[in-house]
C-alpha cells in the first residue's frame, strides 16, 4: 500500500488496493482450517498499515486490533475467509489457480472489504472512544471456525460485533438489514435403517429396509406441512440415500442423510422431537430399526436490535440504501458468536450472476470501497454509543 493518507481521503486508492486485495485471495482459495496462505497475506496486509495483530491460539485466522481510547470499549468486525471444494467456471484472468479450490461464497470480497475498513479506522485512530478488533476467522464453511475463535478468547471483552454476507441478488448500492431472524439453524442427520436381509422373491422372509426407508421419506414431509405453523417457516430434506448392492436381494440396511433449516429454537427443537418419533414409528411399524445420528449446525443468525438499527444509520452515512431482506434459510456461523454477545449481521448487495456456491460464481466489486466505509461507520458509531453508556440497553447500545 502506497499511502495510508491517501487511502482514506477518497481518491480512489482504497478501491483500488481493496480490489488487488480480493483479485489475490481469489487466485489462492484455500479451504476450512487450511488457509496459511491467505493468514500470512491478511497479516502482511495489515502489517503494512501498522495494524497491530493480536496473537491468540489459531492455526489459521487472524485477530488483530486498531485502538483508540485505552479504556474505551471494545466492537469486533468479523470476516470469513476459507473457500470451497469447487472447480471455478468464471474465465476471469484472477479465477482459481488451484484446481478444484475456489472462492464460490464471496469470502475474498469480506476478507478485502474488512481490510479496507481497518484501514480506515487506523486512520482515525486517535478519535476513536476505544478498541476495533477485527476478526478474519477460519473455517465458516464447515460452520466450526467461530467456535474455534470463541474458544482463542478473541471475543473477551468485546460488547458487539458486526458481520456481513454478499448477496448476489441485492444491487450493488443496497444492503438488506433487519433484526431478529436472519439466516437459518442448520441441523445435519444420518438414518440408519437395518432390517433382515433375504431373497428379492422372498421378501416375507425378511424385513426390508428400502420399503421403510422410502415410508420414512414420505412420512417425514409432514413435519413442515403439519407440525411447524402456517406462519413459521422451516425445511426438512432428505439428500441422499443408499441401500443394496444388487438386483435380486433384498438389503439388510438403508441409509439416508439430510438436513434440516429453522430460525426459531422452539420450532427447531420441536422439529427434532417430531422427526424422531415418525422416524422410529414408521420403523417400528414396518418391522425395522431405526439408528438417528444428529449434527447439529450453527443456531439461526439473530440481529440485535439497536445494533441493526446503527447498522441502518451507519447506511445511511456511507451513501448506501438500507433494505428489508428476505431471510436466507442458509446457515451461518457467525450466529455462534450472537449467542455470547449481541450482533448485526447485514447482506452487502454485489449484483452477482450466480447464487452463492456456483462455479460462476462472482461479485461486482464496486461494491468493495462502501462495504469497507459501512463497517468502518459501523464501529466507530458503536464505540461512541457504548463509551457514552446509553441507558436504553442492557449493553448501552
Ligand atoms: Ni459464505
Amino acid at each position: 500500500m502506497g499511502d495510508i493518507a491517501a487511502i482514506s481521503a477518497g481518491t480512489g486508492e482504497l478501491q483500488k488496493k481493496l480490489v488487488a486485495i480480493r483479485r489475490r485471495l481469489h487466485q489462492y482459495p484455500e479451504l476450512a482450517y487450511e488457509e496459511m496462505r491467505t493468514t500470512q497475506a491478511i497479516r502482511e496486509w495489515l502489517a503494512e498499515a501498522g495494524i497491530d495483530v493480536a496473537e491468540y491460539p489459531l492455526k489459521t485466522g487472524v485477530v488483530a486490533e486498531v485502538k483508540g481510547r485505552e479504556d474505551g470499549p471494545i466492537v469486533a468486525l468479523r470476516a470469513d475467509i476459507d473457500a470451497l471444494p469447487i472447480q471455478e467456471e468464471t474465465g476471469l484472468p484472477y479465477a482459481s489457480t488451484i484446481p478444484g479450490r475456489m472462492h464460490a461464497c464471496g469470502h475474498d470480497f469480506h476478507t478485502a472489504a474488512i481490510i479496507g475498513a481497518a484501514y480506515l479506522l487506523k486512520r482515525r485512530e486517535e478519535s476513536l472512544k476505544g478498541t476495533v478488533r477485527l476478526l478474519f476467522q477460519p473455517a465458516e464453511e464447515k460452520g466450526t471456525g467461530a467456535l474455534r475463535v470463541l474458544e482463542s478468547g478473541a471475543l473477551r471483552g468485546v460488547q458487539a460485533i458486526f458481520g456481513m454476507h454478499n448477496k448476489p441478488d441485492l444491487p450493488v448500492g443496497t444492503v438488506g438489514v433487519k433484526a431478529g431472524a436472519l439466516m437459518a439453524a442448520v441441523d445435519g442427520f444420518k438414518i440408519e435403517v437395518e432390517g433382515v436381509g433375504t431373497h428379492a422373491a422372498v421378501p416375507n422372509a425378511g424385513i426390508d429396509p428400502i420399503v421403510a426407508a422410502a415410508h420414512i421419506v414420505t412420512a417425514l414431509q409432514t413435519i413442515v406441512s403439519r407440525n411447524v405453523g402456517p406462519l413459521q417457516s422451516a425445511v426438512v430434506s432428505v439428500t441422499r440415500i443408499h441401500s443394496g448392492t444388487t438386483w435380486n436381494v433384498i438389503p439388510e440396511k438403508a441409509v439416508l442423510e439430510g438436513t434440516i433449516r429453522s430460525f426459531d429454537e422452539r420450532v427447531r427443537s420441536e422439529i427434532k422431537s417430531r422427526f424422531e418419533r415418525v422416524v422410529e414409528g414408521v420403523s417400528s411399524g414396518l418391522g425395522a430399526k431405526p439408528a438417528i445420528r444428529w449434527y447439529p449446525g450453527p443456531p439461526a443468525v439473530r440481529n440485535d436490535e439497536h445494533l441493526t438499527e446503527l447498522m441502518i444509520h451507519a447506511a445511511n452515512k456511507v451513501g448506501l440504501r438500507a433494505v428489508t431482506p428476505e431471510p436466507s434459510p442458509a446457515g451461518e456461523d457467525f450466529a455462534f458468536y450472537q449467542r455470547e454477545l449481541p450482533g448485526s449481521f447485514v447482506f452487502v448487495g454485489t449484483s452477482g450472476p450466480h447464487e452463492w456456491h456456483h462455479p460462476a460464481f462472482d461479485v461486482n466489486e464496486s461494491a468493495l470501497e462502501p462495504a469497507a466505509r459501512l463497517f468502518a461507520e459501523a464501529a466507530e458509531t458503536a464505540l461512541i454509543r457504548l463509551s457514552e453508556g446509553r441507558d436504553d440497553h442492557p449493553n448501552g447500545l
